[in-house]
C-alpha cells in the first residue's frame, strides 16, 4: 500500500515508520525542515524509545521517506492526517488551524478510490465537515476517521499492535470500500488478534474524548481519594490496591499524585466540555470541570506540602525537582505537573534545581527562569528537599543512604508515590508521599 502520513510529530513520525515497518510503502510530509532533515537522517527530533532503531531499520529498506512537499502525496491510496490539535489560547477549545490546512494541502493529490484518514483528536463534527471537502474535491475519494489509542513512551508498540483499531465511515457501515482497504494497512496486526469496530463519524471520534475523559477521570478519582485519606490518616496507594483487585474497576490509572499533564489529556477534556457547550449538551461533561479541577489542585497541593516540608518557609530554600517530563520515558513537557511545581515553588522563593534525563532542553525553552542540572548527583548536590514528581526508574531505584551524602537536609517529597517509605524513613528522611500517612 503507497501511504502518506501528514504531520510528523510525536503520532505521524511513530506512525510513518510504523507503517513501512508493516511492509507498506510511505512517506512523511511536514512543514517543519529541520523535523524533516532529522527523520531522513533517521534521528528521532524527539524522544521516543525504540523510534530512532526503527527508523534505521526501515530506512534502510528504502521504504520511508520525508520531505516538506505535499505534492509527494500524489499517487498514494491511503493519506493519514496526523498533525496537532492543540488548547486554543485563551479558550478550552481545539485549536483545528493544522487539520484544516493538512486536509486543504492532500486535497489537489486525490484521486478516485483514495482514502484520507484521520488520526488526530477532534471535536465530535469535524469529520463530517472535512470529508464534505474532500467529496466536494474528488468526489471518487473517501474519507474515514480512525482515532489513535498511543501513548508516549509506548508508542512504538502501541501502534503496531493497539488494542483495537476503530475505522469511522461516512455510513458507519463495514461494506464501506474504505474498510477493505484500511484492513489491507492494518493487515499484519489484525492478523495477530487486534480487535475492530466499524461505526459512523461521530462515534469513532467520540470515542477518543470518551476514552481520555475516562482515563482523566480515573486518575483524578484516585486523587480526590488521596485528598479524603489525608484528612484521615489513610493509605491511598493500598486503597487503590485494594479496589483495583475489583475487575470491574481495575488497578490501572488509579496512581494517586502530582496529577496528569502532557500533550493530550488536559486539552482533550477541555475541547470536549467545549464541543459539548457548542451542541447543547454541557450539562452532561460539567463532571469533567471537576475532574480539572482536582487535577490543578494536586499542583498546589504539593506545593504546600513542600511548603510544611521546609519548616513553613520556601524562601531561599535549596529544593531540587526530579523529574521534568510529564511522564517517565518522554521529553515532553506540555502541561507537566513536574515543571508547573517547579516553576510556583521557585516564585514563592525556593531555590530550585531541576533534573531529568532527557527533558531538560524542552523545559528550559517553556521555563527559562527555572535553574537545570543535567547531573544528577550534581542536582542533589547540596539540596535542603528533594521532590520526585516524574517516576523515571532512575529516581525510583535511588538509595536513601547514598543519596544522603550529598543533601544538606534529609526531606523527601513522593510526588508519585513510587518510593518505599519505610526504607527513607529508616535512612533517616523526613519522607512525604501524596494521600500517603
Ligand atoms: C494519553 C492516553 O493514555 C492515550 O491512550 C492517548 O492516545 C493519548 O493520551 C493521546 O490522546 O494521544 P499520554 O498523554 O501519552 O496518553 O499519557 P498517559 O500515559 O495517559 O499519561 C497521562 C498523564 O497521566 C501523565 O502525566 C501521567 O503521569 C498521569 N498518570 C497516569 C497519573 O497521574 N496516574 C496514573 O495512574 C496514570
Amino acid at each position: 500500500m503507497r501511504i502518506s502520513v501528514i504531520g510528523c510529530g510525536y503520532l505521524g513520525a511513530v506512525h510513518a515508520a510504523c507503517m513501512a515497518k508493516l511492509g507498506h510503502d510511505v512517506v512523511g510530509i511536514d512543514v517543519d525542515e529541520r523535523k524533516i532533515r532529522d527523520l531522513s537522517a533517521a534521528r528521532a527530533p524527539f524522544y521516543e524509545p525504540g523510534l530512532e532503531e526503527l527508523l534505521t531499520d526501515v530506512q534502510a529498506t528504502g521504504r520511508l521517506s520525508f520531505t516538506t512537499d505535499m505534492s509527494a502525496a500524489a499517487g498514494n491510496t491511503v493519506h493519514f492526517i496526523c498533525v496537532g490539535t492543540p488548547q486554543k489560547k485563551g479558550e478550552n477549545a481545539a485549536d483545528m488551524t493544522y487539520v484544516d490546512a493538512a486536509t486543504s494541502g492532500i486535497l489537489p493529490y486525490l484521486a478516485p478510490g483514495d482514502v484520507v484518514v484521520g488520526k488526530s483528536t477532534v471535536p465530535v463534527g469535524t469529520a463530517a465537515r472535512l470529508a464534505r471537502l474532500v467529496q466536494d474535491h474528488e468526489p471518487g475519494a473517501h474519507l474515514v476517521w480512525n482515532p489513535e489509542f498511543l501513548r508516549e513512551g509506548h508508542a512504538v508498540s502501541d501502534t503496531l499492535s493497539p488494542d483495537r483499531f476503530v475505522y469511522g465511515v461516512p455510513d458507519g457501515s463495514e461494506d464501506h470500500p474504505a474498510v477493505t482497504i484500511l484492513d489491507e494497512v492494518y493487515a499484519a496486526p489484525l492478523s495477530a488478534g487486534t480487535l475492530r469496530l466499524v461505526t459512523d463519524h461521530p462515534t469513532a471520534e467520540l470515542v477518543k474524548a470518551a476514552a481520555n475523559s475516562f482515563l482523566a477521570t480515573k486518575i483524578s478519582f484516585i486523587n480526590a481519594m488521596a485528598e479524603v485519606c489525608e484528612a484521615t490518616g489513610a493509605d491511598v496507594t493500598r486503597l487503590a490496591d485494594a479496589i483495583g483487585m475489583d475487575d470491574r474497576i481495575g488497578r490501572k490509572f488509579l496512581n494517586a499524585g502530582i496529577g496528569f499533564g502532557g500533550g493530550c489529556l488536559p486539552k482533550d477534556i477541555r475541547a470536549f466540555m467545549a464541543r459539548a457547550g457548542e451542541l447543547g449538551a454541557d450539562q452532561a461533561l460539567t463532571f469533567l470541570r471537576e475532574v480539572d479541577a482536582i487535577n490543578m489542585r494536586r499542583r498546589t497541593r504539593v506545593v504546600e506540602l513542600t511548603r510544611e516540608l521546609c519548616g513553613g518557609s520556601l524562601l531561599g530554600h535549596r529544593v531540587t525537582v526530579l523529574g521534568a517530563a510529564f511522564k517517565p520515558e518522554s521529553d515532553d513537557v506540555r502541561d507537566s505537573p513536574a515543571l508547573s511545581i517547579a516553576a510556583q515553588l521557585q516564585l514563592q522563593g525556593a531555590v530550585v534545581t531541576v533534573t531529568d534525563p532527557k527533558a531538560l532542553d524542552n523545559a528550559a525553552k517553556r521555563f527559562p527562569e527555572l535553574q537545570y542540572e543535567p547531573d544528577l548527583d550534581k542536582a542533589i548536590a547540596g539540596a535542603d528537599t528533594l521532590l520526585l514528581l516524574t517516576e523515571w526508574q532512575q529516581y525510583k531505584e535511588l538509595d536513601p543512604f547514598e543519596v544522603s551524602n550529598g543533601v544538606a537536609g534529609l526531606r523527601i517529597l513522593d510526588g508519585r508515590n513510587v518510593l518505599e517509605a519505610a526504607k527513607w524513613r529508616a535512612a533517616g528522611w523526613h519522607y512525604r508521599g501524596l494521600g500517603r500517612p
